[in-house]
């Protein structure tokens, strides 16, 4: 995919190849203030207690996938991340965003990026 051209950001391609090639399972240092490590599992099996910074929930959609959208799985997100660490979403359904706050999350919308209208941010307060 042609997301370095797309999104105007030549400057970080280096970035972007070191993301998209690091193995599973291993810590990767990305910059000098991000590392990464995949790991290849469902999201039902994510465990570990305020160990994340950071949660990327880009999966498929409530409507496709309702599963995913529960309380029981932000209750995992939620215990998973550090205090005040963050979870960003695409989906911003009312269901969503109850299960959401009621799993403890603070939540605000913001304007999403290049073509999607919003993004959802969840803080562990
Ligand atoms: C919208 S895509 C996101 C792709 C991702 N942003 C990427 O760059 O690879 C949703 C992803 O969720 C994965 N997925 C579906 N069900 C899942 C589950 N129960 N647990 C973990 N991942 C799942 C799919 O295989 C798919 O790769």
């Amino acid at each position: 995919m042609n997301y370095v051209q797309e999104l105007k950001a030549e400057n970080n391609k280096e970035i972007f190849k070191k993301i998209h090639n690091s193995t599973w399972e291993e810590k990767h240092v990305i910059s000098n203030n991000f590392s990464l490590t995949k790991q290849q599992r469902f999201f039902s099996e994510i465990e570990g207690i305020n160990k994340y910074d950071l949660i990327y929930f880009d999966a498929f959609g409530p409507e496709k996938q309702p599963d995913l959208w529960t309380k029981e799985i932000f209750d995992k997100m939620y215990s998973a991340l550090k205090l005040n660490g963050i979870l960003v979403t695409y989906a911003s359904k009312g269901d969503v965003k109850r299960a959401m706050r009621s799993a403890g999350f603070s939540l605000k919308r913001l304007p999403g990026p290049l073509g999607k209208w919003h993004m959802l941010r969840a803080t562990k307060i």
